[in-house]
């Protein structure tokens, strides 16, 4: 798989929404009904991260989901790629990019969404190929501001700012021409899925699928 392949891949993904969800899931039995609303809301793009047990069966639950893309975030090694990719993930999204993670998801053709803050991490995930990264963690890497100031030497490269942003900032990140999509937890809080609060997760969906900058 080509690397730029890839990255193109990647990109078609971020630009289904303005908004992906990350999600951090206790209950695989919840998979479901979460993911169903979120798509139902207007969010079709999810990220599931690999940080609880239950995170590859939801992936498995979340991937049957009509109209749904789930990809698997937190993934920090090449034995976890193949996991995510077994389940039915059909993307991958790191905090930041090794040479390792890379190649594993080039091997396993899981288009991946690498992080990236400083102009060199953003110049070494470009010598791979890759110019959709996520932007992480957003907010206390200076934010919108230091956004806009890589926009102008690094052309070409765009980001999912993710980590603090909110419903608040949100507008901020997507104003501006070198910001694709922003990930973010507030639509799905860890309180809401635990609650089962399904209808408030899907309004929350529908309010950020019209979110522009
Ligand atoms: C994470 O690491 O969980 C994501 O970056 C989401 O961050 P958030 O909870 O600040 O939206």
């Amino acid at each position: 798989m080509n690397p730029k392949t890839q990255s193109e891949r990647t990109r078609a993904l971020c630009e289904l929404a303005p908004v992906i969800p990350v999600i951090v899931i206790n209950d695989a039995a919840d998979a479901g009904k979460l993911g169903e609303a979120l798509v139902s809301g207007g969010l079709p793009v999810l990220e599931v991260t690999l940080r609880t047990d239950a995170a590859l069966d939801a992936i498995k639950a979340m991937s049957k989901i009509p109209g749904g893309h789930v990809g698997a975030g937190t993934v920090l090694t090449r034995e976890q790629v193949y996991r995510a990719k077994e389940a039915g993930a059909s993307f991958a999204v790191a905090p930041g990019a090794t040479e390792t993670l890379i190649r594993a998801c080039e091997d396993a053709s899981l288009p991946l969404l690498p992080g990236a803050v400083t102009a060199s991490e953003v110049m070494q995930a470009m010598e791979f190929g890759y110019d959709m990264l996520k932007f992480f963690p957003a907010e206390t890497s200076g934010g919108a501001a230091a956004l806009k100031a890589l926009a102008g030497p690094l052309q070409g490269v765009s980001f999912c700012p993710t980590g603090g942003v909110t419903p608040d900032n949100a507008s901020s990140y997507l104003s501006l021409p070198n910001v694709v999509c922003v990930g973010s937890s507030w639509v799905a809080s860890g309180d809401a899925i635990a609650s089962g609060d399904w209808a408030g997760i899907e309004s929350r969906a529908r309010s950020a699928s019209h979110l522009r900058g």
